[in-house]
């Protein structure tokens, strides 16, 4: 029997993360290169209905039914198991993995969900859409970040780039020119959590001066879609950087982000930025292809735990 398996990958927030919180557009990319993949094995020894779960990168072996309900892993699990409503279920192991580093703003927690999800699912034989994948992925995303906006769940399930808005649409982009990336770790952590709920603090004690600042942030994502899908670099650059300029007003900005910006604009990169919640997590930096390696070099020397490049490419190539 071939084995069973589901696979998704991460994501990077290319422009209007927190802005999109508050009803504003974002833009994100998936990254190939990292992912998570979740296997499923049938176990014939076992009772029916009996689930294992085992997830080596979190030290993690134990039974669905001994994990507290709210969970990622469970939930995932278990809203799979009741989409799916089959009357009974053979007994299995879930065996999660993940190359996307945890807390670090590249989509962990949305593409281990959507591996479950579709792991569990093609092994009970339900197909399941891929509005229904990136749905159930947003009810497990309320436990890691409280009030999601939904944009890590789209863009991780559709593999593809979106221009998103919360409630409203999720545009996927057709991109006509290539860009590069690179994607720098700060090695610090992301709390995601807390990052939206300190913005909300500050737009609830001043809301004309913030509110000015989301909507800011709103019009460079407008402005950034036809870059974007044009491959202008330079107007991209500079986007990014005016992009990063209200995030450190929104005080989600670090002194490592702030470093690994700098060194990205020093090396040769048209715009540096933070991506996703910020205050750790990643630097994104565009820059032509030829320069590529020697940015990677500097952001490694410059204290990055790890840096990876990616190429967002014309649609409908390979
Ligand atoms: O830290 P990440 O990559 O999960 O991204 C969070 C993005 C925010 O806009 C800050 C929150 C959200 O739900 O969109």
């Amino acid at each position: 029997m071939a084995t069973i398996y589901g696979k998704a990958p991460g994501k990077i927030i290319l422009f209007g993360e927190h802005a999109v919180v508050y009803g504003q557009p974002a833009i994100a990319i998936p990254v190939t290169k990292v992912n998570a993949t979740t296997h499923i094995y049938p176990d014939i020894q076992s009772t029916p209905g009996t689930i294992k779960i085992q997830a080596p990168n979190i030290g993690l072996e134990t039974f669905l039914d001994e994990l507290p309900q709210d969970h990622p892993i469970a939930k995932a699990v278990n809203l799979t198991l009741q989409k799916c409503s089959l009357t009974s279920v053979p007994a299995f192991s879930v065996q999660v993995s993940s190359t996307i580093p945890i807390s670090a703003g590249m989509g962990s927690g949305a593409a281990i969900s959507i591996s479950i999800i579709r792991a569990v699912s093609a092994f009970l034989g339900i197909h399941l859409s891929l509005a229904e994948i990136s749905d159930l992925a947003y009810e497990v995303e309320k436990i890691h970040h409280g009030n999601p906006s939904g944009i890590d769940n789209s863009v991780i399930t559709y593999k593809k780039p979106v221009y998103y808005i919360r409630n409203a649409s999720i545009e996927f982009l057709d991109i006509k020119q290539s860009t590069h990336w690179v994607i720098a770790d700060t090695g610090e952590k992301t709390p995601t959590l807390e990052t939206v709920s300190a913005v909300r603090n500050l737009f609830e004690k001043d809301p004309d001066h913030y509110s000015t600042i989301i909507q800011k942030i709103g019009q460079i994502t407008q402005e950034a879609r036809t870059a974007l899908v044009e491959g202008e670099i330079s107007l991209l650059g500079h986007l990014i950087n005016k992009n990063q300029k209200y995030l450190s007003q929104l005080e989600v900005s670090s002194p490592k982000l702030e470093k690994l910006i700098e060194i990205s604009l020093s090396s040769g990169a048209a715009g540096a930025k933070l991506s996703g919640g910020g205050r750790g997590g990643q630097v994104i930096a565009i820059t032509k292809e030829d320069q590529l390696e020697h940015l990677e070099d500097s952001l490694l020397h410059a204290g990055a735990v790890n840096v990876i490049t990616t190429t967002l490419k014309k649609s409908g190539s390979q």
